[in-house]
């Protein structure tokens, strides 16, 4: 390979290109990794409580093994009352019995060893359950000791303290404050909790609560994990003297989504911890990672978390928010590639995830999609469901195609809808009682897997009913029904996955190809692949080069097979001619 190559692009091809993102052959696997969302009680149901276990993933490892994933991302599973689905942990070393043991924990991890897979675990710091030892301790004990130091308990203002001390709401909604009642039955302080009541914020001011957390990262480090996705990462420490906030409980305000303007978020001492975090995860190999959820914008200060002595990667939900605008969609990824290039991060790219509305779903919508943590119900205006699924392969096959890491959500190989008909009798998620059913939550995108279509429950589980209703299309969507069609959801991203790791595109770089960046199509080349979207209403003509996916299967014959169709992605390998041959 010469490096005077010149790219002999096709007409419809050529013009002006521009590089953003240089190849990169920097070790380190999660790199171009593309990591698996397990969201354990809706996987698999193996003891027919209704409710997925650990026992029931371990059980179906040899199918994601199959995908040619490289690691599997697992929503917590520890100890919790279950008030927020787990993200309320009652102790952060020991397996809820509602999923299993610790026993079924090491069984889990020696399978996924067997097949090469990484497993990466999620770790809740900004806050726990109100059932932790450590809470309880603090409500046991006077204000001012050193239990109550353990959380952020404050005085309420007003002549009897009976106002919260400051104005933050709850990202659930309602007030982000709870008044206690003191050991000796009077009105007492309030404690801060920036989700549900049930989930009382750590006081990362103390150092006995950095001692702990250290002590959990030892703990499962030394349960061979691969590494710790960070749960809300941006808001362990808050801003000194906690000033009144103007704008939005998920940090958004009147400019945007600053996400460090807010006093809650993106405090500088946050940065010291995942120091010392990384520092930790070194003493096990140069192979653990930390992942940030961090809801930060714009994308340059997300590069912060990524530096070279902090954490490996953070989601980049500017993506993911991006839909399909192609506009957006280039800027975020430009942006994306030029900042954490700058820190020498990779990127990552993500499209759905537990707290979202399925992508399958939004893009079943002409109009906006709706809010995080909105949710569709019945009495809402309803998708499409075939043509959200079929923009929904074109955005992932887009998102794949992508230079660096890319984080699937269980389920959307399936091409999985949201549940959308859930009696709100059964709905779950804390935002529906805290915003009086005004916000549905996110139950929609939670709903237990189809596996098997002839079995009850599509296979998820032989026993009780599962957890959340399944949709009536469940049954033909299940991975058995699919795994053996050739034109399958299934099958698109099992090719998709092999041919990204054959090709290397992970760790390739990205050059727009600005012929085909117009109001409705958005392409780029990726070593000699170019991806190619076509959004707008018309098909439009192939370019010449060798078809090697798209995501209208049916396409690949017939009189479409020289048109890229309205919202088809394809993958196409250009010749690059080499001077020096
Ligand atoms: C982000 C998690 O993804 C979400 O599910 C959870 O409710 C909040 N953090 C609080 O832990």
């Amino acid at each position: 390979m010469s490096v005077d190559s010149v790219l002999t692009a096709p007409a419809a091809l050529a013009g002006p290109l521009t590089l953003v993102h240089a190849a990169d052959d920097t070790p380190g696997w999660w790199r171009s990794a593309v990591i698996y969302q397990v969201y354990p009680r809706s996987f698999r149901d193996l003891n027919g409580d209704g409710v997925g276990d650990l026992a029931g993933i371990t059980a179906e490892l040899p199918q994601l093994a199959e995908l040619e994933i490289d690691a599997v991302w697992l929503s917590p599973f520890y100890r919790s009352p279950q008030r927020d689905a787990g993200y309320d942990v009652s102790d952060y070393c020991d397996v809820d019995p509602l999923f299993g043991t610790l026993a079924d924990f090491d069984a889990m991890m020696a399978e996924a060893n067997r097949l090469g897979l990484r497993l990466i675990v999620d770790l809740v710091p900004n806050h726990c359950s109100d059932q932790h030892a450590a809470f309880q301790a603090a409500l046991a004990a006077p204000a001012g000791s050193p239990e109550r130091d353990m959380f952020i308990f404050r005085d309420g203002r007003g002549d009897s303290g009976e106002q919260p001390p400051n104005n933050w709401q709850s990202h659930f909604g309602g007030p982000a404050w709870t008044r206690i009642t003191e050991p000796d039955g009077t009105p007492g302080q309030w404690y801060l909790h920036l989700f549900d009541t049930s989930q009382p914020d750590f006081n990362w001011d103390n150092d006995a609560v950095h001692a702990e957390f250290e002590r959990v990262l030892r703990f499962w480090l030394d349960r061979g994990v691969s590494g710790f996705r960070v749960d809300v990462a941006h808001a362990l420490v808050k801003a000194p003297g906690l000033p009144e906030w103007g704008g939005r409980a998920d940090g958004n305000s009147s400019h945007g989504f600053p996400g460090h303007e807010a006093p809650m978020f993106g405090q500088p001492a946050l940065h010291d911890i995942y120091r010392t975090w990384r520092r930790i995860l070194a003493e096990y190999g140069p192979d653990r990672i930390l992942c940030a959820e961090a809801n930060v914008d714009p994308l340059p200060r997300l590069a912060d978390w990524v530096r070279p002595d902090e954490m490996h990667q953070a989601f980049n939900f500017p993506y993911l928010h991006a839909g399909l605008d192609v506009h957006r969609m280039r800027h975020v990824i430009t942006e994306s590639l030029t900042a954490l290039d700058a820190v020498g991060a990779p990127s990552t790219w993500v499209l759905s995830n537990h707290d979202v509305v399925r992508h399958a779903t939004r893009f079943g919508y002409n109009g906006p999609a709706p809010r995080d943590g909105d949710g569709i119900g019945p009495a809402d205006v309803q998708p499409d469901e075939a043509l959200g699924r079929s923009r929904a392969a074109a955005a992932s096959m887009f998102m794949l195609g992508l230079p660096g890491g890319a984080y699937l959500y269980q389920g959307e190989e399936l091409g999985l809808p949201d549940g959308i008909d859930i009696p709100d009798s059964q709905r779950q998620d804390p935002t529906f009682g805290r915003t009086g059913g005004e916000r549905l939550g996110r139950d929609g995108c939670r709903v237990p897997l189809p596996w098997r279509s002839g079995e009850p429950h599509a296979g998820f589980g032989a026993g009780a009913d599962p957890w959340l209703p399944q949709p009536a299309s469940f049954a033909g969507l299940a991975r058995d029904a699919q795994a053996a069609s050739p034109s399958s959801h299934l099958n698109l991203y099992r090719r998709m996955l092999a041919l990204r790791r054959e090709l290397s595109l992970g760790q390739g770089s990205l050059t727009w190809l600005e012929n085909w960046c117009t109001d409705t199509s958005l392409a780029y080349l990726n070593g000699t692949t170019a991806v190619l979207l076509n959004v707008g209403p018309e098909p439009l003509e192939l370019p010449a080069g060798q078809v090697l996916l798209r995501s209208f299967v049916s396409a690949e014959q017939g009189e479409d097979a020289h048109r890229l169709s309205s919202g088809e992605t394809v993958w196409l390998e250009i010749y690059i001619e080499d001077t020096e041959s």
